[in-house]
């Protein structure tokens, strides 16, 4: 494994970072600049599924990244054997910051499919509900938590 990562180092960081800048990119960009522009949206059926479609996207493209970024992480812990140096709580840190991340994600998904589910059967209210702890608390939660984990990366990788 530690050959594997001397001989590919620069593509496994090159894809974690390109992960890391997708999801929490992704995120910041549907947050602050395409949901306010889906507010300008009268129609409020045509604004939860406007936010519900532009959701699915989102999650879409990311989740093949939450993944990427992972199977990177663990090249990088072997690698540069984190977790029998000083540097193990910090990866223990960010190994915990992803589950949250990935577990927030996972919530978000299917509080989204069952938003597009009340918004079929006419339940503005429910889908109303289910889209905004999405957009005024779970999406927010993760752009902070990705941001942390992208400072300790840097930190990492300043120490390597
Ligand atoms: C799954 C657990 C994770 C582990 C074990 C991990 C480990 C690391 C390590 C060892 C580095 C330094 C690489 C180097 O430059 O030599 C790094 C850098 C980085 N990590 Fe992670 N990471 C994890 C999750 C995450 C997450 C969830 C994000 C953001 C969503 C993230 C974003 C970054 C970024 C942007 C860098 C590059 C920093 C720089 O080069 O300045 N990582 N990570």
């Amino acid at each position: 494994m530690q050959e594997f990562f001397v001989e590919y180092k620069t593509i496994i960081i090159f894809l974690h970072v390109i992960s890391a800048v997708v999801w929490v990119g992704g995120m910041i960009a549907l947050r602050f600049a395409a949901h306010a522009s889906f507010m300008e949206i009268e129609s409020p059926i045509k604004r939860l599924e406007r936010i519900a479609h532009a959701l699915k996207r989102l999650f879409c493209i990311v989740a093949p990244f939450t993944i990427i970024l992972l199977v990177t992480a663990i090249f990088m812990v072997k690698g540069y054997a984190i977790s029998s140096s000083e540097f193990a709580t910090l990866g223990y840190a960010k190994e915990g910051i992803w589950t949250l991340m990935f577990i927030n994600l996972t919530v978000m998904i299917l509080r989204r499919n069952r938003a597009v589910k009340l918004i079929n059967e006419g339940d503005m209210v429910g889908a109303k509900f289910s889209l905004e702890l999405i957009g005024k608390f779970m999406v927010p939660v993760n752009i902070v938590l990705g941001i942390i984990a992208i400072f300790l990366g840097t930190f990492l990788s300043n120490s390597f």
